[in-house]
């Protein structure tokens, strides 16, 4: 016998038992026989144990909100588990306020199927459908940004509130292990309901941004989930601000139209904030929106401009641009759609300058 090998077949008894007792506790530990769900006021109905809380509902129909496509990062997939669902895990407690927490509320992605479980879920979602959906335009706005138009099976209407978003499916490929979900914002009226339009901003080695920027083709069949969320135009007489970043333009697009198409008066100043002038699009549809919406502004802000933009509009950071144009800001509302960053920065602007909070409407594009 080579003596040499024997460290080797050590290490490889070794790793073979360890995969084994893993194999083991997660059959003991993770019960994967059936369970019992109880849905609301439905009776309690027998499922498969040892996935997630989120698949497990999916399976029933009920299309729980996913932003991260289960990933415990956008904290957006919230039931209720009177039942069953065990300690609040780390990757939980982070999305959960604590009046959250002691009212049972928890992150069904997180969750895994192992014991009976008594579940509740806003009525709402029980309504939201899956739908298939053809690839009818897949347009580039700018360098990042593409707009998709996805089109409806004849005869099906898609009814949402203008501000609303839905989930879209991407397929798998380049040996990904599953499809995967993510959370795009209607761009097109609510008037239109056999398509919708999305504008999606690629992100670097982004799984969703990467299949549409790269290998969406007119014609592909994909599936999605909606409509979803609360953040749509309050038709009060207060004044309003909305402020977007990049892909943010999206909600305000169906916004401005719905506003155009239903002589919705309001008035409004929307901030697009940019880098520089290749990071603008849609500036042509925007200065439409002046003409046709009464008391509708258009303010396109370049943090930094290039010689080559010729720019001569607001430059800076868009809190800066809506603190030069707004020193009070009090009885106004504030609608704020982009990324994380964007987001919490206006939100200090605008109650710093008298906004309450409660007044304050956004989604983040996390
Ligand atoms: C309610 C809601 C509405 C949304 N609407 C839109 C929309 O209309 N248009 C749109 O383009 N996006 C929108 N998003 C964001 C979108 O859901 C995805 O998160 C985004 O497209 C990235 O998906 P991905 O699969 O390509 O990247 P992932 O594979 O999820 O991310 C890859 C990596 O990039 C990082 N990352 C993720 N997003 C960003 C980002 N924006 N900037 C920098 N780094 C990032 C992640 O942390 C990760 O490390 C919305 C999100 C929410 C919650
Ligand atoms: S789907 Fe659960 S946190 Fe995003």
């Amino acid at each position: 016998m080579d003596f040499s090998l024997i460290p080797l077949l050590v290490v490889a008894g070794i790793s073979v038992a360890l995969a084994l007792v893993i194999v083991i506790v997660e059959k003991l530990v993770i019960k994967a026989g059936p369970v019992t769900l109880k849905l609301n006021e439905a009776a309690p109905k027998e499922i498969e144990g040892g996935g997630s809380l989120l698949g497990a509902l999916k399976d029933e129909g009920v299309l729980v909100p996913s932003a991260c496509g289960g990933r415990g990062s956008c904290g957006m997939c919230k039931v209720k588990v009177l039942e069953g669902g065990g300690k609040i895990l780390a990757t939980e407690a982070p999305h959960l306020t604590d009046e959250e927490q002691e009212g049972n509320i928890r992150l069904s992605c997180q969750i895994k199927v192992r014991e009976n479980l008594v579940v509740e879920v806003p009525s709402g979602l029980l309504d939201i459908e899956e739908y298939e959906v053809l690839v009818t335009g897949a347009e580039p706005l700018n360098h990042d940004t593409m707009r998709v138009t996805l089109t409806f099976e004849e005869g099906v209407e898609f009814s949402f509130r203008s501000g609303q978003y839905v989930q879209l499916e991407t397929p798998i490929y380049d040996g990904l292990p599953a499809p995967t979900q993510r959370a795009y914002s209607i761009a097109s009226p609510p008037q239109e309901k056999n398509y919708i339009d999305l504008i999606i901003r690629r992100v670097k080695r982004g799984v969703a941004t990467t299949f549409v920027h790269d290998l969406i083709e007119v014609d592909d069949e994909l599936t999605l989930s909606g409509p979803y969320g609360d953040f749509y135009l309050r038709e009060t007489p207060a004044e309003a601000i909305f402020i977007a970043g990049g892909s943010g333009l999206a909600p305000f697009e169906a916004i401005l139209a719905d506003m155009a198409a239903r002589n919705i008066a309001k008035k409004v100043t929307l901030i697009f904030g940019a880098v520089n002038g290749d990071d603008l699009y849609d500036v042509e549809k925007m200065r439409g929106y002046e003409r046709e919406i009464p008391n509708f502004r258009y303010v396109p802000a370049l943090s930094s401009p290039r010689e080559e933009d010729n720019w001569e509009g607001e430059v800076g950071l868009v809190t800066e641009v809506a603190g030069r144009l707004f020193e009070s800001m009090e009885g106004m509302e504030g609608y704020l759609c982009g990324g994380p960053g964007m987001i919490d920065a206006c939100i200090k602007e605008m109650t710093n300058r008298g906004i309450k909070e409660k007044d304050i409407y956004y989604d983040k594009f996390t």
